[in-house]
């Protein structure tokens, strides 16, 4: 980072910056004096440990983990990314442009056809606008749009417009002012005709220019003013136009989404246009797909909170569930909010207002939670295959609930609608609760493993200290703990001090700085307690990975539908539970 022009550029994003309000989005913090506290999303804890200090250029840090930096270096912890694209991110959401640095000839031409694209589609805004508004074309266009009862101020606020009802209005009159048949083709404007030339795509649709968050438009949603079809037709993807990374209505709506703490995700143009009319500024659409991790990040830079309203219809139910893997793996806490009135939220809103919308989203429900529900109200479960199918589908989102509280209530009210015993969904959730064993349910996500590692190492030399003063215990160890120490050079002093009298075998550097470390380590107060605690605690470690492993073949014995040895695993996993319960 020589280039000082970049040294400037993140001092400059860092004054924009609000480090309170961007890791309010992720944690939820207190005031306390000239700190905020909150929980450290790094580390598990119960007690806030985490604090935010916004003075000094703003900084944070864990006494917990001890993890700490500034604005940046938060970001990149959080979403995974370097510290530069966090600044990146930061910059973007303050529109601070990029330095400019030496581009390749290649980045050139590419910039350059960018700039090009949104100038075309900045023209062709103002084209359709035009057509719309002060000609005489665009009357029924006019007409459409008051028959659908949208309020007059919706055309000027997000530029609606419309195409001539004619093959090549846009064209002639965009290759007059010299834009040239390539550039019209390539904004997804034009269409190649056979015999060369080119006519217009869009013609007699009511037009809607969708801009990326930064308020470009890279792109239009054509809407039929029939029954024809298709019913939209949207620009085709072009090098600015990419329906997976772009949320239509984002830049209008992104300073309110920070001012309400969360964002309404819908369906359709047509509902956002009518939320934002009717008041509920917080929205976005999604352009016909599904929502996608791409829209998640341009999310994330200004809420955690999403709710999600799409149709009431069954279609509108499926792509709730649809969202469903792609929230679960991200840090968007989402809920659902459901059209009681009418097929969608414009026609909800339209009947209903301002006041009535804000009631449904008052009675949203957790995504997880309405997940289940779509699970089980689409499921029959009074066979034991039903029932297991059932079980299979919600574990996962089961697992995905941040809340081990809401997710401990959830698991009971399944059991008793699939009438079947607590402890089996919990060994099915279990096997969903990601890569690395979790403790379940009380450990949450984001548990360091050095930190376990570091426990169950202490533990280890409170053993090995103990059997030093009484080598009686070690058929005490043996017996709970059939792997023996997690460590292998507590393996070694292990077996080395039980093979009493033998001093003659030498160990390795590993076990001998171990011994160093145990002999200069204090005799804990009460060492009888210390020595019970700290078996315990790697019993119940070896146990939760047999537990693991018993898990694993339930499960595939449920995938070769071998339903006794599956209940048996499960029987397995259940007595293992009880004995841990015993030990915690
Ligand atoms: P209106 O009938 O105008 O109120 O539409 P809507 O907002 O209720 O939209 P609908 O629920 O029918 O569809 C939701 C979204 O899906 C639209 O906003 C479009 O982005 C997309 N969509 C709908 N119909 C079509 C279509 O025929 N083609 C394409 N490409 N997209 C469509
Ligand atoms: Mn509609």
């Amino acid at each position: 980072m020589n280039n000082p022009a970049i040294g400037e550029f993140i001092d400059k994003v860092k004054r924009g910056a609000d480090i309170t309000q961007v890791i309010g989005n992720y944690v939820q913090l207190r005031k306390k004096g000239n700190r905020y506290w909150g929980c450290c999303p790094f580390h598990s804890e119960k007690t806030p440990s985490f604090s935010v200090v916004p003075e000094d250029g703003g900084f944070f840090y864990c006494f917990g983990c001890h993890v700490g930096g500034d604005v940046f270096k938060f970001i990149s912890l959080i979403e995974n990314v370097s510290y530069f694209e966090a600044v990146k991110i930061e910059a973007e959401k303050l529109d601070i442009p990029l330095p400019k640095r030496n581009r390749t000839p290649a980045e050139i031409a590419r910039d350059e056809q960018r700039e090009r694209l949104y100038r075309v589609n900045e023209l062709a805004k103002t084209f359709f606008h035009n057509c719309l508004t002060v000609t005489k074309m665009g009357q029924a266009g006019i007409k459409y749009l008051k028959g659908r009862g949208l309020a007059a101020n919706a055309v000027e606020e997000f530029s609606l417009g419309f195409s001539p009802a004619a093959w090549d209005k846009l064209a002639k009159a965009f290759i007059k002012r010299g834009i040239d048949e390539e550039a019209l083709i390539t904004a997804g404007l034009c269409v190649r005709r056979e015999k060369g030339g080119v006519y217009d795509r869009f013609r007699g649709r009511v037009m809607i220019p969708i801009d990326d968050e930064r308020g470009r438009t890279v792109g239009f949603g054509g809407r039929i003013l029939d029954n024809g079809e298709p019913k939209y037709l949207n620009t085709a993807e072009t090098p600015i136009f990419n329906k997976r990374r772009l949320l239509f209505g984002l830049y209008n709506a992104k300073s309110h989404i920070r001012r309400e703490g969360y964002v309404i995700v819908v369906e359709g143009y047509m509902d956002a246009v009518s939320l934002f009319e009717a008041g509920v500024k917080n929205v976005v659409a999604t352009l016909g797909t599904a929502f996608t991790a791409e829209h998640i990040k341009l999310i994330t830079r200004y809420t955690s909170k999403v709710y999600f309203c799409f149709d009431s219809d069954e279609a509108g139910q499926r792509a709730t569930m649809r969202t469903m893997s792609v929230i679960r793996n991200s840090p968007i806490r989402a809920k659902v909010i459901t059209v009681t009135d009418g097929k969608d939220p414009d026609e909800f809103i339209r009947k209903n207002g301002r006041d009535g919308f804000f009631k449904l989203i008052e009675n949203a429900t957790g995504i997880f939670e309405h997940a289940l529900r779509y699970i089980l109200n689409h499921a029959v479960y009074n066979t034991l295959e039903g029932k297991l199918t059932v079980l299979k589908e919600a574990a996962p989102i089961l697992a995905a609930m941040a809340d081990s509280t809401e997710r401990r209530e959830q698991i009971r009210l399944l059991g008793g609608r699939l009438m079947i015993d607590e402890d089996s969904i919990t060994a099915e959730v279990r096997r969903h609760l990601g890569g690395a064993w979790r403790r379940y349910p009380e450990e949450e996500q984001r548990t360091k493993p050095q930190q376990q590692d570091s426990v169950s190492l202490r533990a280890e030399r409170i053993i090995l200290q103990s059997l030093m003063r009484d080598k009686t215990l070690a058929d005490h160890v043996n017996a709970m703990l059939p792997e023996g120490l997690p460590g292998a050079a507590g393996r070694e002093l292990f077996a080395n001090l039980c093979a009493d009298g033998e001093e003659g075998q030498e160990l390795s550097e590993e076990a001998k700085i171990l011994y160093s470390r145990i002999m200069n380590e204090p005799v804990p107060e009460d060492a009888a307690q210390a020595y019970t605690d700290a078996v315990n605690l790697l019993r119940k470690n070896y146990l939760e990975g047999l537990c693991n492993e018993h898990i694993k073949k339930a499960g595939e014995y449920y995938e070769a539908k071998d339903m006794a040895k599956y209940r048996e695993e499960l029987a397995q996993v259940k007595k293992i539970n009880a004995e841990i319960k015993e030990l915690a």
